[in-house]
């Protein structure tokens, strides 16, 4: 038990790395928890208008995930979606921002890369095709997160569907802020004033 258990340890804490907020503060571009939706994704690095930040926050974000499954599959057979699951939650809930953490956009995708990357084609394709068609990043995200379960079910990797199912459950709960000011009209578009306050 040692071992899966320091596994889902490991992958937590790896995924709990709050990577937007560090380079934002790094950078000198203010603590990121102030500034726009307060969240501390790479759309709300994005705000701060540090585009290079937020492409960095992007990437570290997606290699937590990927990273994360490939130490899971290294260490136990199998390891990679237990691992990579607990990375997602570690991104949503870590300890060290008293468990507000982050979207799971981005680490989710990273998750299903490492996992199956023909869905993680799907999700970054879903994800593009829908953040460029609406300017709505929280639409993008949250419509991707969906097909993975999805993909990965058509592409026959059943055993794969209840970890993206349970990944796509928590990110959309995780945007039930998003959700509401979808609904009442209110939710700014990605590449509008950076001062916007959703
Ligand atoms: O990945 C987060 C994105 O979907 C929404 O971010 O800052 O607009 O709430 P934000």
């Amino acid at each position: 038990w040692l071992l899966p258990a320091t596994l889902l340890v490991l992958g937590y804490l790896l995924g709990s790395i709050p990577f937007g907020l560090l380079l934002t503060r790094i950078g000198g571009a203010g603590d990121l928890r102030q500034i726009g939706s307060g969240n501390i994704g790479a759309t709300n690095v994005l705000r701060t208008g540090r585009k290079g930040l937020a492409a960095a926050t992007l990437l570290l974000d997606l290699a937590k995930g990927a990273a994360a499954v490939g130490v899971g599959a290294w260490m136990l057979d199998g390891g990679g979606p237990m691992a990579g699951v607990m990375a997602f939650i570690g991104h949503c809930y870590p300890v060290w921002l008293r468990f507000a953490g982050g979207k799971g956009v981005a680490t989710m995708m990273g998750v299903v890369t490492a996992l199956y990357w023909p869905a993680g084609i799907v999700f970054a394709v879903v994800w593009l095709g829908m953040l460029f068609g609406t300017k709505w990043s929280s639409v993008g995200g949250m419509s991707a997160a969906i097909s993975a379960p999805v993909a990965l079910w058509f592409m026959g990797r059943i055993d794969l569907v209840p970890v993206a199912l349970a990944m796509a459950l928590i990110l959309l709960w995780r945007h039930r802020a998003n959700i509401a000011r979808l609904v009442k009209g209110t939710e700014p578009k990605i590449g509008r004033s950076k001062t916007e306050t959703p």
